[in-house]
């Protein structure tokens, strides 16, 4: 399988596992994450989350401009720049309020992906997988930051139930 197409459908996999995780989460305990009674639970605005995300975008079109055309389909070369900009994605899209992944960020992502690797392929054999470890901290990472924030947000309204 083509390595850009494989690690597109790692991601993908990854995405809905972290956003079913997350629906099971809140379904199992009764709390409608998205309906805001706290003035601290901002409710997710669509409009602001994809200008958010193409502030990101934009961010990352110029970090990989300082990446030399013939090393950008090499992961090794550009996987700080990914890292930055998976993060900026999944920062914003919490402070404003809303969850991730969620489908609007995946079709950003997604529509990232297609503009700057749709060139890459094997042929000409430079998109490779990082190495596993690599791989996995980068899935990872935002995929247990975003279950510490759903337990945390439970944890604290549980919480503030029992105190009130
Ligand atoms: C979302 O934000 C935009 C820009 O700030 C605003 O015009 C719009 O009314 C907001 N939409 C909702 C549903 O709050
Ligand atoms: C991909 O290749 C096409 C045709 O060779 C070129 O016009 C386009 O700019 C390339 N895209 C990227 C992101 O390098
Ligand atoms: C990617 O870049 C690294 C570091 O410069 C290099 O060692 C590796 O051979 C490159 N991989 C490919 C497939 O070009």
């Amino acid at each position: 399988m083509n390595p850009n197409l494989l690690t597109l459908f790692k991601l993908s996999l990854i995405l809905a596992v972290n956003t079913l995780m997350t629906r099971g989460l809140s379904d199992a305990d009764g709390v409608d994450l998205s309906f805001t009674q706290r003035p601290w639970l901002l409710q997710c605005n669509q409009t602001v989350l994809l200008l958010e995300m193409e502030r990101c975008g934009e961010q990352f079109s110029s970090d990989m401009n300082h990446v030399h055309p013939e090393d950008r389909c090499n992961l090794t070369h550009f996987i700080r720049e990914y890292h930055v900009f998976s993060f900026c994605t999944e920062m914003n899209a919490e402070r404003i309020g809303c969850f991730w992944p969620n489908p609007s960020v995946e079709r950003f992502i997604i529509s990232i992906h297609k503009h700057f690797f749709s060139n890459c392929s094997l042929e000409h054999a430079a998109f490779i997988d990082p190495p596993d470890d690599t791989l996995t901290l980068l899935i990872f990472i935002p995929v247990f930051l975003t279950l510490a924030m759903v337990v945390l947000v439970v944890w604290c309204s549980k919480r503030s139930d029992l105190l009130a």
